[in-house]
């Protein structure tokens, strides 16, 4: 009898990490399509001589593809297996303030469902899922944060905000020198 219950109780945990893994799972999906998607961006931007949103799109891609890293690693030591595929294809935007209008949605929903799957994992008691949703969830809000303000700029400022990087941009290689967000 003691057998049976010790097995249940085995079988039930083993159940409650499927539930982590197959979130987690979706997670890596989100992670990459967003990370791919930045990628378009920073290089349509970096294009078009946006040099400061090239590179901030850049480094939150970068960010993105070590969420990837955290996830997969958690999985492999649960014993599952990492589902390596993007959940949405690129969109093809080259207007700057749809990119970042797209950014600010992309961050806000990934931190709708982390909030719920970090609930979930606590809920089958795997409070190490938990936390990590909980950190990458952080990482997110700064991300959400930071688009959502140069959203704002473009909204304030126009195209000034847009045409003041490029000026920057020329001065810079006028001057031959490398200023401190082209680093
Ligand atoms: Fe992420
Ligand atoms: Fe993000």
């Amino acid at each position: 009898m003691e057998n049976q219950t010790v097995t249940q109780a085995r079988e039930s945990a083993a159940t409650d990490y499927r539930r982590s893994v197959e979130l987690m799972n979706r997670a890596i999906g989100l992670e990459i399509a967003t990370s791919l998607q930045y990628m378009y961006f920073h290089v349509r931007c970096e294009d078009a001589g946006y040099r400061y949103l090239a590179r901030m799109f850049r480094n939150i891609s970068i960010a993105e593809m070590r969420h990837i890293e955290q996830f997969a690693d958690r999985i492999l030591f649960l014993k599952g297996d990492v589902d390596m595929n993007p959940s949405f294809r690129a969109r093809p935007l080259t207007d700057v303030k749809e990119m970042l209008k797209m950014a600010y949605e992309l961050e806000r929903s990934t931190i709708d469902n982390y909030n719920s799957w970090a609930k979930a994992c606590s809920e089958a008691c795997d409070a190490v899922s938990h936390r990590l949703f909980r950190t990458i969830l952080q990482e997110e809000e700064t991300h959400f944060d930071t688009f959502d303000t140069e959203h704002q700029n473009i909204e304030d400022y126009g195209k000034e905000y847009l045409a003041l990087q490029s000026i920057a941009r020329s001065r810079a290689a006028t001057a031959h020198k490398t200023e401190d967000w082209e680093k």
